[in-house]
């Protein structure tokens, strides 16, 4: 990759939907992802968040700009080292919990014994030991979320973009699910990239806050959290957490405020 190393970068990235609409959803905007690094992402609904993970996943090119992974241009397909976790029940439903976790990793062609041992290993680390036979439909919500980490985590990536993965829980699933991806973060040690739309869920969870702009998104703040590399989801009760979901605010009303402006036009 050209310049320093980041683990990820874009650079005058922009996103176009071409057609008779023609809504420039993107950029030009740059982001570099550091390595390890837990970054969230949060913006006014309908600025390209998802857009945004599309490129850095390979799902959507970008009209213009670059989008680099590791050593490689991101072009066409998801990157080798890259997992992705979708919105609520992105499982399969006429698949057991085993079998959607195995998914990918069937694909990829491991053998039976290596995918045994790799689904249990995140079933169990993800709590859904005893729930290998069940299906989807079985669970709760925030266990059927589970189950989508899981299918990601067994492909053991290098970096993981979630795209609001908590938006359909209840608030205290929401906290814990929270830990449970920051006990992910800790062990894997890879790069995290989640985008969400509540403010305390960036706050709490990550090194560092991205503010996008109302479309076309760009990054218009990064922020800072200082938090400890263990924490977990009490530091919602520490002093300065307050003091930081208002500091994302105070960038982010002004651009809601434009969304809300442009939804209505
Ligand atoms: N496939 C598409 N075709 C046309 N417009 C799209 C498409 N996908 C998204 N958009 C538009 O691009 C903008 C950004 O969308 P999106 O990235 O989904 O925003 P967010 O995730 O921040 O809510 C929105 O105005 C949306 O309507
Ligand atoms: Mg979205």
């Amino acid at each position: 990759m050209s310049g320093a190393a980041a683990h990820a970068r874009l650079t005058g990235v922009t996103r176009v939907y071409a057609g008779p609409t023609h809504v420039h959803a993107l950029g030009p905007l740059d982001l570099d992802v550091a390595r390890g690094e837990f970054l969230a992402v949060v913006g006014p609904s309908g600025c390209g968040k998802s857009t945004l993970l599309d490129v850095l996943a390979g799902l959507a090119a970008p009209s213009s700009g670059e989008a680099w992974f590791e050593d490689r241009r991101i072009a066409g397909t998801v990157p080798d080292g890259i997992g992705v976790v979708f919105q609520e029940d992105a499982s399969f439903p006429w698949l057991t919990v085993a079998d959607n976790v195995a998914f990918g990793l069937r694909r990829a062609g491991l053998d039976g014994a290596e995918i045994r041992r790799r689904v249990e290993d995140a079933l169990g680390f993800m709590g859904l030991g005893e729930f290998a036979r069940a299906y989807p439909a079985q669970l709760s919500g925030g266990m059927r979320q589970r189950v989508c980490i899981a299918r990601t985590l067994v492909l053991a990536p290098r970096f993981i973009l979630l795209d609001e993965p908590f938006g359909a829980l209840d608030q205290q699933t929401r906290l814990l699910m929270g830990d449970e991806l920051l006990r992910l973060w800790r062990r894997t040690g890879a790069t995290v990239l989640l985008i969400t739309h509540a403010l305390d869920e960036a706050a709490m969870l990550a090194d560092r806050v991205g503010v996008m702009s109302a479309r076309p998104g760009r990054f218009i703040a990064f922020v800072p959290t200082g938090w400890p590399r263990d924490r977990d989801s009490r530091v919602v009760s520490a002093p300065e957490f307050g003091a930081l979901t208002a500091q994302l605010w105070s960038h982010l009303r002004p651009e809601s405020l434009r969304a809300m402006g442009q939804a209505r036009a």
